[in-house]
This record gives C-alpha cells, sequence and structure tokens, in this order.
C-alpha cells in the first residue's frame, strides 16, 4: 500500500509506525521528527562545506571572521543539541564524546540514543558521501538522567534504527521494526519524501566491500572466504569490488543494489583485534535495517551482531553485512 503513497513526507511516515503500536506515547514520533531536523541542517551544512570555508581545523576562522567547524565536530553537536532538549531523551552517546552525554535538567525522556555524527570523515573533503548513523533504545531506568547501563543494550532491542546519507541527494533510511523505508530530501522545499518504500535487500548481490590492502592481515577464513567470491561457481560469482571507506555508503549501496561488507578483524594491530566498527552506532543500527530488509549480519565468528550484550560504549566488533545469501556463505567460512 505504502509503495501508492510515494511522495508522503517522512514525519507522516514516522506518525503512521506509531499508529502500529497503540500503547505509544509519541514519544518516539517526537524524538525521530527532531532527529529529521538535524538530517536536513547537517545536509545543508554538507553541502555548504566548499563554498562555506568550513573545511579544515576546528577553531578556524572563515571570510566573516567566524569561528569555523570541521564537519564532524558541526554534526556531532547539532545532533547533540536537537536531542538534549527535544523532552524524549534520557542520555546519548556518540563517536565524539568519550563518555555518556547527559541531556538538560529536567528534559529527560523515554529513549536512549547512540549515534555516529558524521560516518566516513576521511572522505568529508572529497565530495564523496558521508553520513549519520543512529540507534535508539527504550530506558531500563525508571527516570530522570539516564545512565550507561540504559545504553548498554544488545541491538536487538533497539526500537527504531537507521542513517542519513549526504550524497548525490540526501537520503533517510530507517525502520521502527516494521520494513525499511528510505526518504529522499528536496533540499528546495526542505522535506524528506518517501522514495524507496519497504527495502528489501536484492537477492542477487553482485559486490563485496572490503578493504582488501590489509589482506596480508587477514585471518585465513577471511582470506578464504574473499577468494571463494571471486571464483565463478555455482552460478555465483565473481563478485564485483566495491569500497568507498564510509561504512554508510557502501552498506546504502548494498542495501538498494544488492551486496556485502566486511570489516574483520586483522592482526595488524592489537587495536584491530576487533575489526574497526563500533557495535553500539556502526554495527547494531545498520544490523537492524540489513534483518528488516531481509539480510543478515554476524561477526567472523558467527554471531549475530543483534545478539551480543555491549559492555563498553566505543566497543569494536567485526562485521560481515549484506545479502542474506552471501551472509550465509561467509558463515560457512566464520565457523
Ligand atoms: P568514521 O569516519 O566515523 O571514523 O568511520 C570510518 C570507518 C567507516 O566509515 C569505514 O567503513 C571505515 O572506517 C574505513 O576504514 P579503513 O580505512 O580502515 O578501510
Ligand atoms: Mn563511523
Ligand atoms: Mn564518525
Amino acid at each position: 500500500m505504502l509503495e501508492k503513497r510515494k511522495g508522503i513526507t517522512v514525519s507522516r511516515q514516522i506518525m503512521d509506525d506509531q499508529l502500529l503500536h497503540p500503547d505509544a506515547t509519541g514519544e518516539l514520533t517526537g524524538l525521530l521528527n527532531d532527529l529529521v531536523v538535524a538530517g536536513k541542517i547537517i545536509s545543508a551544512e554538507v553541502n555548504m562545506a566548499g563554498l562555506a570555508d568550513i573545511l579544515g581545523q576546528s577553531g578556524k576562522t572563515n571570510i566573516q571572521g567566524e569561528t569555523v567547524q570541521k564537519l564532524d565536530v558541526f554534526a556531532n553537536q547539532t545532533i547533540k543539541r536537537r536531542m538534549e532538549q527535544c523532552g524524549y531523551v534520557c542520555v546519548m552517546a556518540s563517536e565524539e564524546d568519550d563518555e555518556v552525554i547527559p541531556v538538560l535538567d529536567g528534559y529527560e525522556g523515554e529513549y536512549t540514543i547512540a549515534f555516529d555524527p558524521l560516518d566516513g570523515s576521511s572522505n568529508i573533503d572529497v565530495n564523496v558521501s558521508i553520513g549519520t548513523i543512529f540507534s535508539i533504545h527504550r530506558r531500563l531506568s525508571e527516570k530522570g538522567m539516564g545512565t550507561e547501563a540504559d545504553l548498554l543494550q544488545k541491538g536487538s532491542k533497539q526500537v527504531a534504527a537507521g542513517y542519513i546519507i549526504y550524497g548525490s541527494s540526501t537520503v533517510m533510511v530507517y525502520t521502527t521494526g516494521s520494513g525499511v523505508h528510505g526518504f529522499t530530501l528536496d533540499p528546495s522545499v526542505g522535506e524528506f519524501f518517501l522514495s524507496h518504500p519497504y527495502i528489501t535487500i536484492p537477492d542477487v548481490c553482485p559486490y563485496y566491500s572490503v578493504n582488501e590492502a590489509y589482506s596480508t592481515y587477514w585471518l585465513d577464513s577471511t582470506r578464504d572466504f574473499i577468494a571463494q567470491l571471486k571464483k565463478e561457481e555455482d552460478g555465483m560469482g565473481p563478485y564485483s569490488l566495491r569500497y568507498i571507506g564510509s561504512l554508510v555508503a557502501d552498506f546504502h549501496r548494498n542495501l538498494v543494489k544488492g551486496g556485502i561488507f566486511l570489516y574483520p578483524r586483522d592482526k595488524k594491530s592489537p587495536e584491530k583485534s576487533e575489526g574497526k566498527l563500533r557495535l553500539l552506532y556502526e554495527a547494531a543500527p545498520l544490523a537492524m535495517v540489513v534483518e528488516q530488509a531481509g539480510g543478515r549480519a554476524i561477526t567472523d565468528d558467527g554471531r549475530r551482531i543483534l545478539d551480543i550484550e555491549p559492555t563498553n560504549l566505543h566497543q569494536r566488533v567485526p562485521l560481515i553485512i549484506g545479502s542474506k545469501k552471501e551472509v550465509d556463505l561467509a558463515e560457512k567460512f566464520f565457523t
């Protein structure tokens, strides 16, 4: 039915999602709507990047003598500012902040949010797609300011998750657990309109995405799996390699076109013993999106991402995510 409603706004869809949950208080609706506003503000700033001289070091001044910020700092502040006073969040975590982020006194709400304000930071100043990733849980504690424990919940408990990709256009993709929808921002009117109803990740998977430069540091299982993808066998392969280096952008392409993305652990350094990507605000939200779209997300030792109990805010996790058939195949190599 939604297919016929192409053109509805994201705010309307968020409201309609709420109707599926008769006991909903409307707080999640409010939270997501505030996140949409943050996405529009960040999108506008990303689009001004080259023009407004906002790139470069924090603390630099622009032509008007104003202090300018790096885009990732700007994105972080924008989301924090919207969320701390929206009244729907009790505590936050961001890739850019070591500790939990409190909300304004008296504005504590029902939910927690963890986010990567700007993913793909190495691509910011070269006009390659970047994005914001978010993960929302219902709080565990009763009331007042939320704590770290409220944030340390497994991915299967997320009530909403998604991302906003700032690319050739700005697209918001999110799920509240009843399918995945994508909305494209029309900058001329400042609205996100439904462009991708009920996204399902294609079964035919043409792409794999991994940083092959690390192959000498890979475990044998990773090497064997990637070698398999290069073969032509059983009507599958050889797959084409696509690696942007922005998780959001690699993920979004694979979600729409079919594909598998891997950031496995490697032996390059002790820090890479769990890969690079973070569980709370990179792997878990994208895992919820991919599962809702019919795909899968596991670790390189075969654990379902959504089942992992987090132990700290910034913990890393090896990630294999994408089309079901390919993740099923990967699982055979990784378990
Ligand atoms: P961030 O920009 O938020 O720090 O994330 C960067 C991540 C992710 O977007 C990408 O998939 C990965 O780093 C690329 O890492 P490599 O350069 O090691 O391949
Ligand atoms: Mn990131
Ligand atoms: Mn980031």
